[in-house]
């Protein structure tokens, strides 16, 4: 028997974790426990807020359903996921860089031809997209998987819209032979992420706000390389220094340009304005992986 006290029971709780057979356990819960005894000490937690902080994650869990993650939303807000993903995508020069997957991608869209208008039938300002896929090295790629998904005009995902019947402003394209591909779709919006929950309720308690910049959402994948997770944002958004889940960076901001009526790079006629975004996406070698 031990007598406990504020200054010998961290190293006491470590050396209860020494027994764990996968070395690697053992270095995460010995951390875990390094840091969370040391935040407890630092802010002299009181008894109210560690109730405080009990019934909080109970009711993130609570949240949660099959379409909702709040301990993502969670992470994401508290700039966790932005953390993993950089630890985790060391980019070579020529990729393109990373940034958080988000609660809206749905898996298995269906395919469809390249220059397909996602935006079909939607109120919003016309968006031509078109880019080249290639590997980091510059060599192009072809039959590269192209998924993209975004907000409608009004800041909404289809996932999120009770009058949305099937998807809406998502899809998946197959690059072409020269790796390249271009379709249809409509300008972005900036958009508040879900706050009816405990994520909305931390946000509002330390004056944050929820909203993120507009974007277009991509998921590409190609055969040896790394499949790459990113949006682009259009240059100007008023959220692109105050990201929610801080997924902003540089070289993902574009000028979404602004085109007179007339000709469409696919042949098709305008007869509004409509805006053009080219974005050349560089994949990482999976023979690259252990070198970056
Ligand atoms: C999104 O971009 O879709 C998103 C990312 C993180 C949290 C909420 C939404
Ligand atoms: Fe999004």
């Amino acid at each position: 028997m031990r007598d406990f006290s504020e200054q010998n029971i961290t190293e006491a709780v470590i050396e209860a974790f020494q027994g764990a057979p996968d070395p690697r356990l053992r270095k995460i819960m010995a951390a875990l426990i390094r840091h969370l005894h040391d935040f407890v000490r630092e802010v002299d937690l009181t008894q109210e807020e560690w109730n405080f902080a009990i019934d909080y994650l109970t009711k993130t869990g609570q949240t949660c359903t099959e379409k909702r993650q709040e301990f993502i939303m969670l992470s994401d807000t508290l700039g966790i996921s932005m953390l993993v993903d950089a630890i985790n995508h060391r980019m070579p020069t020529g990729a393109t860089e990373t940034t958080v997957l988000g609660p809206f991608y749905v898996h298995n869209q269906p395919e469809v031809p390249l220059g397909f208008d996602l935006g079909r039938g939607l109120k919003g300002e016309p968006l031509y997209v078109e880019g080249f896929v290639s590997s980091a090295t510059g060599t192009p790629l072809p039959n590269a998987i192209v998924d993209t998904w975004q907000s409608d005009a009004e800041g909404y995902y289809d996932v999120q819209r009770s009058d949305v019947s099937g998807s809406g402003l998502r899809g998946r394209f197959r690059t072409d032979t020269q790796g390249r591909f271009y379709f249809w779709s409509i300008m972005p919006t900036s958009y508040p992420i879900p706050e009816d929950g405990p994520v909305g309720e931390m946000l509002r308690a330390t004056g944050r706000h929820s909203y993120r910049p507009a974007h277009v959402h991509f998921m590409i994948a190609a055969d040896d390389h790394e499949t790459l997770i990113t949006h682009i944002f259009p240059e100007g958004d008023a959220y692109l220094d105050s990201d929610s889940v801080f997924a902003v960076k540089k070289s993902l901001v574009r000028e979404f340009t602004k085109e007179p009526p007339g000709a469409a790079p696919d042949g098709s006629r305008m007869d509004r304005p409509w805006r053009k975004l080219t974005y050349n996406f560089g994949l990482k070698p999976l023979a690259m992986q252990r070198a970056a």
